[in-house]
């Protein structure tokens, strides 16, 4: 697949089968997105993986912070507010994916379940996540969000499916402390990596773009 074919059809993958991904195959992603860009070149990821019992305790420990009502606390903190037109594409979202599972996505019940599911990795074998230490600046997140994007494009490249996945930070300090990841490391984003399941229905929603114009404006000089 050449690489403008994996960029648009790579999709967040919601539902995965069990079977896990070989250690070779997690590796030679993992080096492949190493190849990302960075600031002065100071290729600033930290990954950890985590799979089988491991990642099913996990998985355990951030649903019962949540049962319990433990506050979300990331280490990159949530968005407070958007300008309105980015609000207005986050609307448009949720109410597509409202309409084609025919659930209210705002609904504070189906958002737990939603949580839950985050939590479950969505069934994947495998959950990713990456770590910035705490002193760098805003430049590494970015230079980690490329990387994200080359990790997510070399899986797909080999057939397997991922989702970036914000609420795997909400309970930071909980996951560094299950990870062994010393306190000055920032979480920044968790990813869910194994073989898509293209048969359920949680796969069945493909996600739109705003049209070229709304982002590009040229300007000439004749
Ligand atoms: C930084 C970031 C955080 C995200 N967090 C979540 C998340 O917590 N759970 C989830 O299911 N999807 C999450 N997503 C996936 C987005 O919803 C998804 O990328 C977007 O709707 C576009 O769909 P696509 O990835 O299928 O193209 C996140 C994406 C990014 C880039």
């Amino acid at each position: 697949m050449d690489v403008i074919e994996c960029i648009k059809t790579r999709m967040s993958i919601r539902k995965f089968m069990p079977d896990s991904v070989p250690e070779d195959i997690i590796r030679s992603i993992i080096d492949t997105a190493k190849w990302s860009p960075s600031y002065k070149n100071s290729q600033p990821w930290e990954v950890v993986v985590v799979s089988g019992a491991k990642k099913n305790e996990l998985s355990g420990l951030l649903i019962e912070m949540l049962e319990k009502g433990e506050k979300p606390a990331p280490d990159i903190p949530e968005p407070v507010s958007w300008p309105r037109q980015v609000e207005a594409r986050i609307a448009e979202h949720m109410k597509k994916r409202s309409e084609h599972f025919g659930v209210d996505i705002n609904d504070p019940e189906i958002l737990k379940r939603v949580k839950i599911a985050n939590f479950r990795f969505y069934g994947a074998p495998h959950g990713l996540f990456l770590f910035q230490d705490a002193s760098l600046s805003l430049w590494s997140l970015f230079d980690i969000g490329l990387f994200a994007q080359s990790l997510m494009l070399a899986a797909h490249a080999h057939g397997i499916g991922t989702v970036p996945q914000a609420f795997l930070i909400d309970y930071s300090a909980k996951i560094k402390d299950f990870l062994g990841i010393a306190d000055s490391k920032k979480l920044v984003l968790g990813i869910s990596l194994g073989y898509p399941d293209i048969n359920d229905r949680a796969n069945s929603y493909r996600s739109t773009r705003v049209e070229i114009d709304e982002i590009v404006k040229y300007k000439f000089i004749k």
